[in-house]
């Protein structure tokens, strides 16, 4: 079962959420496009409150096979699709082999490229240690590296906590999909929608230059580059996020539910 939170009404926006977290990273962006978007954001399989994840590899395309689902079940047939960092490998995925569903696309603090061999033997190792201590093998794994340096404790509180409360097994089944996605930059020319490519010159994980790579592939897209926010942009610079995402998603009022 997927959960999801989904507030507003108006030219549906699915935001996905990164590793380890669940939808309530995305708070900030539902309180402020509810006005104006039907934001959904889902729990992938296994975070938050979804279940189906048992420390076997959930790949980026089930990820997004799920979402889809989930936009069948609501009666959706196309969104302004979005995600961050893990979130946005999975809505690169759909994008790609699904571009009727996809309306548009965001990808914040993300990549195109595979995993090299010794990453992927990492994450290996770091699936096989959150199998038998849990989620703070991820807490202690991550430390202070997905937000800014300056971030408030309460951020930092929040973003611990959210980490804590994901099971062993959707922790495993992420970072074992991770390992073993595809390399998709060779396919970035093949998108043709409207696209924002978000980065975050503070972000430690995946630097600014990953985006770059991708709204340079992307005809048309456009480049943000978040002065001064973190790997998870979303949650540490929420203003600057929103305010990039605003300006983006001008274009699609008005162009039906
Ligand atoms: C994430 O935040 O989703 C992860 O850092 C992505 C990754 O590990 O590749």
């Amino acid at each position: 079962m997927i959960t999801f939170r989904e507030w507003g009404s108006g030219v549906p926006l699915v935001l996905m959420h990164g590793f380890g977290n669940d939808s309530s990273v995305w708070q900030a962006q539902l309180d402020a496009f509810s006005t104006r978007c039907r934001v959904i954001a889902p729990d992938l399989r296994g975070f938050g409150n979804s279940s189906g994840a048992d420390g076997a590899a959930i790949s980026m395309d089930e990820y997004a096979g799920d979402v889809l689902e989930l936009l069948d079940a609501l009666g959706i047939q196309s969104a302004v699709i979005g995600g961050i960092s893990m979130g946005g490998y999975v809505s690169l995925a759909m994008a790609l082999n699904h571009p009727e569903r996809v309306r548009g696309l965001v990808l914040a603090n993300t990549r195109a490229g595979a995993d090299n061999p010794e990453w992927a033997e990492f994450r290996e190792a770091l699936a096989r240690d959150i199998t038998q201590r849990g989620a703070i093998a991820v807490v202690e794994g991550m430390g202070d590296k997905p937000l800014r340096a300056d971030c408030t404790p309460a951020i930092r509180a929040q973003l611990r906590d959210m980490y804590m409360r994901q099971s062993a097994a959707a922790l495993a089944s992420a970072t074992r999909g991770m390992a073993s996605r595809p390399d998709r930059t060779a396919r970035l020319g093949d998108l043709h929608v409207p696209a924002l490519v978000i980065g975050g010159t503070a972000d430690v994980l995946i630097p600014s230059s990953e985006g770059l790579v991708i709204h340079r592939a992307v005809a048309g897209s456009q480049f943000v580059d978040i002065e001064g926010a973190g790997h998870l942009s979303c949650l540490d610079t929420p203003q600057a996020f929103n305010d990039a995402l605003d300006a983006f998603l001008v274009q699609f009022q008005g162009s039906g539910k």
